[in-house]
């Protein structure tokens, strides 16, 4: 992939130089644009060698190929780490006084931007405004981190791990990739075809602790869940990421709540729901059916005696159904809409399809996606084939196998087909 990387001056381009690194590791062909402000902090020199490649700040070179406009016409994402506020206001007001505003007006490329600044400006009227006009245009503004930053003061305002940054963009480049190119004038309208609504999605798998060290679980990565809220707040949605054990960088625009077993999950969203104003909820979190039925607040020893060679038995109790839950406690309303996830293996009585169509029946939800699991198939993966299932029609539409981002996408084209 054509990968600009554009570093506006702030103390935190040391950081980008991580960034260039990681995308050029990854494979990616990255040309950098620095400002003239981020010079200060780091040279030239740097650039040239990490990306094997020239560098300039100006419009004015390397005239006769028209530099400033090829750069943004042929990238096929265009990330700025750190996007100052300066850079920001700039890019919002469209004004085109370097290479990289140049190059950012020039684009058909998803821009991801991931701002570092002091508390204040972050949080500044203006600041806001413009990160607002940004979003709206469909620019991914990534939240900053919040801890210490140049001086003794902390908050808002940190730039977040270059890991995190060159997840988010090149996941937001895989989700673009996916639709299609996009239309010069900005984002399509479809694009914030959740504008409005309020989307709760869990994801991950949930712990069931035993004692102080341990715990049952399962393989879920929370990959899924988390491409599908994402692409929830892409298209304008106020999304509320309940994540069980992810280790993940948090998708932008997103409201986190961490949760570790299967009732915390439960607590956490009836809490949610009943603040009410949830219009959907996509549990494609993995929820442990039973939990130890025994906390020991005590480390299970092995031995309990000189000779001891015996092993404990762990007695289990089942967790509510909470999909099943919400479901039944939303009665004849029929609100929120709600997405149940199958994860199968299929068995001696029947195939993947035929245990998902009985499990959309049992949990009455609005629609079900089916896959098959298996230790090294969809868990953990970056790729998986799915099934949608609904309950008022017999057809099953196979997704994949795709991209999770791509899976998402025709996830919330079904879910938005069907929402009043
Ligand atoms: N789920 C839930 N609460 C549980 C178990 C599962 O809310 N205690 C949800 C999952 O988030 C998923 C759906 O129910 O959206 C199906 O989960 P799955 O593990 O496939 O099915 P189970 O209901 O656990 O049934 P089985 O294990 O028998 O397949």
């Amino acid at each position: 992939m054509r990968v600009v990387l554009g570093v506006a001056g702030g103390i935190a381009a040391y950081k980008a130089a991580l960034v260039l690194r990681l995308l050029t590791e990854a494979g990616h062909q990255v040309t950098v644009v620095p400002t003239e402000a981020a010079l200060h902090f780091v040279g030239v020199a740097t650039w040239e060698a990490l990306s094997g490649a020239p560098v300039s700040t100006q419009v004015w070179d390397d005239i006769p190929s028209v530099r400033h406009v090829r750069l943004g016409q042929e990238a096929d994402l265009v990330l700025v780490a750190p996007a100052t506020a300066d850079l920001m206001a700039r890019a919002a007001h469209g004004l085109a006084d370097d290479l990289l505003t140049t190059t950012l007006l020039a684009t058909h490329a998803p821009v991801v931007l991931a701002p570092a600044m002091h508390t204040e400006m972050w949080l500044h009227p203006a600041t806001v405004a413009n990160v607002a006009l940004l979003r709206e245009r469909g620019v991914t503004v990534i939240e900053p981190a919040c801890g210490r930053l140049t001086g003794t003061d902390s908050g808002p305002g940190r730039l977040p791990e270059p890991e995190a940054i060159v997840h988010e963009a090149l996941t937001v480049a895989a989700g673009a990739a996916a639709r299609g190119p996009v239309d010069a004038s900005g984002p399509q309208p479809d694009h914030l075809d959740l504008a409005g609504r309020h989307v709760v999605v869990s994801a991950g798998g949930t712990r069931e602790p035993l004692d102080p060290v341990r715990f049952l679980g399962n393989r879920s990565s929370g990959k899924q869940g988390y491409a599908v809220a994402q692409e929830a707040a892409r298209r304008g949605a106020r999304v509320t990421l309940i994540c069980a054990n992810v280790a993940l960088p948090v998708p932008a625009g997103c409201d986190v709540v961490p949760v570790e077993s299967a009732l915390d999950l439960h607590r956490e969203m009836n809490a949610i729901v009943a603040r009410g104003g949830v219009d959907v909820i996509v549990m494609t979190a993995a929820v442990a059916d039973f939990r130890p039925a025994h906390y020991a607040e005590q480390k299970i020893k092995k031995t309990h005696g000189e000779g001891d060679e015996s092993a404990p038995v762990v007695e289990l109790v089942r967790n509510p159904d909470i999909l099943a839950g919400l479901v039944q406690d939303r009665g004849v309303a029929g609100t929120p809409y709600i997405v149940g996830f199958a994860a199968e293996t299929g068995d001696e009585t029947g195939d993947v399809l035929s245990h998902a169509r009985a499990k959309l029946t049992r949990k009455g939800c609005d629609l079900l996606v089916a896959n098959k699991v298996g230790i090294s198939q969809t868990f953990g993966q970056d790729t998986s084939t799915v099934h949608l299932l609904w309950p008022y029609s017999e057809e099953t539409r196979t997704i994949g196998p795709t991209d999770k981002s791509r899976i998402a996408i025709a996830i919330w084209d079904a879910v938005v087909a069907d929402l009043p």
